[in-house]
């Protein structure tokens, strides 16, 4: 069968094919930034829409993030399960990915049918400001290789940003801790170590779910924490 030729066809396996290239190309140039080798699969990206699917009010249109789009698997999921007039804004500072996007909404079936309201940010996710509000935020941002201090930034952006009874669910792969205390250097490991603790305190706070999902490469978790109402924090 032919491979379709145009750079951002996403159907069929030609179009799977090059966004999986292309995310491959870009983990080896940035792998601190892009932190895993394949894009998500179908399993985890459905799993990541869970809270734009569950709504207090179900006639409400919502305002959606996804921080760290990379190739769009999981924007494109989301797209799928818009409702009419959501919003999306897609946030990813790699200028391969910006661009591999902005194509996207010209061609990928469920991404094009809501262009008019995707909006692609060719940014750090907290460099967008702090003067617009979401309902629900899909982060795959890859918290592994990150510092401490960057995920604490980073985590408190989402919840300045998130409305009073928002969502931020978000990702990270199984396991990557108990290999890195086997193969990787000692000081990577503890980094990676007090990021988790970071994480940790935030889901003992605001965790309101935790799933598993095997059928992902690599196989990874999510966690669901929900931003309390006004005045209701303990
Ligand atoms: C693990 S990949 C996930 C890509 C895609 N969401 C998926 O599931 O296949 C992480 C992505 O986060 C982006 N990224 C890294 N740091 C970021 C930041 N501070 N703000 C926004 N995106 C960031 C990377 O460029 C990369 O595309």
């Amino acid at each position: 069968m032919a491979i379709p030729q145009s750079p951002h066809t996403p159907d069929g396996p030609g179009g799977r094919l090059r966004d999986a290239r292309l995310f491959v190309t870009q983990a080896v140039q940035t792998f601190r930034a892009t932190g895993a080798l394949v894009p998500s699969g179908p399993a985890l990206a459905h799993a990541l829409n869970r809270f734009v699917d569950e709504r207090p009010d179900p006639t409400a249109p919502i305002a959606i993030l996804e921080a760290g789009s990379g190739t769009g698997p999981v924007s494109r999921a989301i797209a799928a399960h818009m409702r009419p007039g959501d919003t999306l804004d897609l946030v990813d500072p790699n200028p391969r990915f910006a661009e591999h996007l902005r194509g996207l909404l010209g061609t990928d079936p469920d991404l094009s049918a809501v262009a008019d309201r995707v909006t692609v940010h060719e940014s750090l996710v907290t460099d967008l400001g702090t003067d617009r509000r979401f309902d629900v935020i899909v982060s795959g941002l890859p918290f592994a290789n990150f510092t401490a201090e960057e995920v604490q930034e980073i985590l408190d952006y989402y919840f300045a940003v998130l409305r009073p009874g928002g969502h931020l669910s978000f990702f990270g792969y199984l396991y990557t801790k108990q290999v890195k205390a086997i193969i990787a250097p000692r000081a990577d490991y503890l980094r990676q170590v007090r990021s988790g603790w970071v994480i940790e305190d935030w889901v003992r706070r605001y965790g309101i779910g935790r799933e598993r999902v095997l059928a992902n490469i690599p196989p990874a978790w999510i966690f669901h924490l929900r931003k309390p109402e006004e005045g209701t924090e303990s």
